[in-house]
């Protein structure tokens, strides 16, 4: 792969100092030591995004931003909360958005790695979560990296005061999704 491999990053809460967020961006700085170009769509940006509809055409500057960015990217990195054992509405909008991909030569997220993020207070929605978002990018032909990452914020505190990723076990599966997520779309660019 001869030009720099693009790595979006879509999750996170409306929450101030959302977890998900934190993590997401981790994963993306991790690729970006590794030679990617990345571009997050956190809370906020997700929050901006109106209720997807099938059945309207209209796009706004921002639901445009988030569709082209996957368009062209090389790899995603999707961070939900554990919502009610579940993918947070405000995720599942954002990856409702991209059903504007399924006409595409690379339909959805078709040849590209996935990075999986969920945070959850307790490991039963860690894990379920991050089981409903493997099929999700299953079903939107997309390859889950083997490395996904669930973590329990009650249990781990995986934040320092200063917001920075203090637990070394989480630190090292950023780093292991992201390896994982740069080798992946190298080769398939390749
Ligand atoms: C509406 C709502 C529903 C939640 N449901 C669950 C749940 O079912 N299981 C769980 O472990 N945590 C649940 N939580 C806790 C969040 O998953 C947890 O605090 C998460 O780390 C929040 O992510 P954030 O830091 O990105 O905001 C819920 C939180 C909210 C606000």
């Amino acid at each position: 792969m001869t030009r720099t491999p693009r790595i979006v990053g879509i999750g996170g809460t409306a929450r101030a100092g959302s977890s998900t967020e934190r993590l997401v961006a981790a994963v993306l700085a991790a690729c970006a030591r590794a030679g990617a170009d990345t571009e997050l769509f956190g809370g906020p940006a997700l929050a901006a995004l109106p209720h997807f509809a099938p059945e309207a055409p209209e796009r706004t500057d921002a639901q445009r931003a988030l569709v082209e960015a996957v368009r062209t990217c090389d790899g995603v990195v999707i961070g939900s909360p554990g919502y009610h054992g579940g993918v947070s509405g405000l995720v599942k909008n954002a990856i409702d958005l991209l059903e504007d991909l399924r006409a595409d030569t690379r339909v959805y997220f078709d040849g590209r790695p996935v990075g999986l993020i969920v945070s959850a207070a307790g490991w039963q929605a860690t894990g379920v979560t991050l089981s409903a978002l493997r099929g999700i990018a299953h079903a939107m032909r997309g390859w889950p990296t083997p490395i996904g990452i669930g973590v329990n914020t009650v249990e781990q505190r995986p934040f320092g005061a200063d917001g920075a990723l203090a637990a070394p076990d989480i630190a090292a599966a950023v780093d292991a999704q992201a390896g994982q997520i740069m080798r992946f779309a190298r080769a398939m660019a390749g």
